[in-house]
């Protein structure tokens, strides 16, 4: 490759402050280092943890950075010491790393690993370490991977291989939200065949959740949203009852309580917002009820009566599903091909890297589920 062991000089979208739309600029990615991938990006979503981190999270420490965390992109070089990559490999970049070396991956209990951004840096949300630089200054590297650039560099644990038949266009939905969701349904809260379950928010990650709920054979599913105009991509993906908490007086719960003689099985929130983690916990019915928390909020406090738990609720959390990510993500791409799981249904847009502030603004208005944005050609 020509451009193999040179500094590469191409287009990312640069978020040089909080609050404040993102940037077009020419930045210059470094070649790979020992045990590191250089990837061209040919398509990213955006998800709702970047616009988090842009409007709501907001760390000092964690500008300017190149956002981007759902993407698919293709292998144009490698360090040294990288075995299992080469160039011309099609792989999703991965938030979460899977080292398989250290004592969470070692252990079938969980998805977190030690290694990578996340072990020290969940605050700020992204590595220390860059190989990004623009106009004289470090740019940091968004959850480990910045796929609103041209290109990236990711540690080779924290990339996976994909079949090389997968559209990008498409399973760069598999790097964040479509597994996040789904596995937050079969993993975590492992849903149970003719269960009753409720999936607050109906962004990709609920829709995904949805989905995962189905698939485990949940009979009733309960799709909750303060925007009704998602209920009709909900019943796509298996939802067959439809709460706006807006048409009701009563508290949510409340209402759920009525609707499934005491409580759902399982709840999952897909919102971020720590007043409807609550709900959703106070939701499900006590004895079993089973309450994941999937949207991210690293920033308010959530309180719940003690008794909720005591009368044998368990309230769980998950990153990505607790999905291993590198195991996992080739077997989700499998299940894609082999129409066993959805992804092209939570595609509404497609625009081009460029119009990054347009897909943004359209996810903040609940104008959309997901934007792929085509970052290369592939
Ligand atoms: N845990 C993880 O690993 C992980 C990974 C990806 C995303 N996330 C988080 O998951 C959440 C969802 O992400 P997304 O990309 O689907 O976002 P999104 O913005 O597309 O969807 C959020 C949905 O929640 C709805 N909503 C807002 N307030 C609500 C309320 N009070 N009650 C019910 N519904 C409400 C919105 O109308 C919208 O449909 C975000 O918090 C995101 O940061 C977590
Ligand atoms: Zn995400
Ligand atoms: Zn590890």
């Amino acid at each position: 490759m020509a451009t193999a062991g040179k500094v590469i000089k191409c287009k990312a979208a640069v978020a040089w402050e909080p609050n404040k739309p993102l940037v077009m600029e020419e930045i210059e990615v470094a070649p790979p280092q020992a045990n590191e991938v250089r990837i061209k990006v040919v398509a990213t979503g955006v998800c709702h943890t970047d616009l988090y981190h842009l409007f709501e999270g907001m760390h000092k420490d964690g500008f300017p950075a190149v956002l981007g965390h759902e993407g698919a992109g293709i292998v144009e070089s490698v360090g040294p010491g990288v075995t299992e990559f080469q160039p011309g490999d099609k792989v999703i970049p991965l938030f979460i790393s899977q080292c398989k070396e250290c004592r969470f991956c070692k252990s079938p209990k969980t998805n977190q690993c030690e290694k990578g951004w996340a072990a020290d840096r969940h605050d700020v949300m992204s590595d220390k370490d860059t190989r990004f630089t623009c106009k004289g200054k470090k740019i940091l590297q968004f959850m480990g991977t910045s796929t609103f650039s041209e290109y990236t560099v990711v540690n080779q644990m924290a990339v996976a291989k994909i079949d090389p038949a997968a559209p990008l266009d498409k399973v760069c939905l598999l790097g964040c939200g479509v597994c996040t969701g789904y596995g937050a349904a079969v993993n975590t809260a492992k849903v149970e065949e003719g269960s009753t379950c409720a999936v607050f928010g109906l962004g990709a990650v609920g829709l995904a959740a949805v989905m995962g709920c189905k698939n485990a054979g949940a009979k009733r599913i309960i799709a909750v949203d303060i925007n009704p105009d998602k209920f009709e991509k909900a019943k796509v993906f298996g939802a067959n009852e439809f709460v706006n908490p807006k048409d009701h007086d009563k508290p949510i719960s409340q209402v759920l309580s009525e609707m499934t003689n005491g409580g759902v099985d399982y709840s999952l929130e897909c919102v971020g917002n720590v007043g409807v983690m609550r709900s959703a916990l106070e939701s499900t019915v006590q004895g079993w009820g089973v309450s994941v928390i999937v949207g991210w909020n690293n920033i308010h406090e959530f309180s719940g009566q003690p008794i909720q738990l005591i009368a044998g609720r368990t309230w769980k959390g998950a990153l990505f599903g607790g999905f291993k990510s590198k195991d996992s993500v080739p077997e989700m791409v499998k299940a894609y091909m082999n129409k066993k799981v959805m992804v092209d249904e939570f595609i509404t847009h497609n625009l081009t890297l460029d119009q990054i502030n347009d897909a943004i603004e359209m996810m903040k208005h609940g104008k959309c589920i997901r934007t792929v944005l085509n970052v290369s050609p592939q």
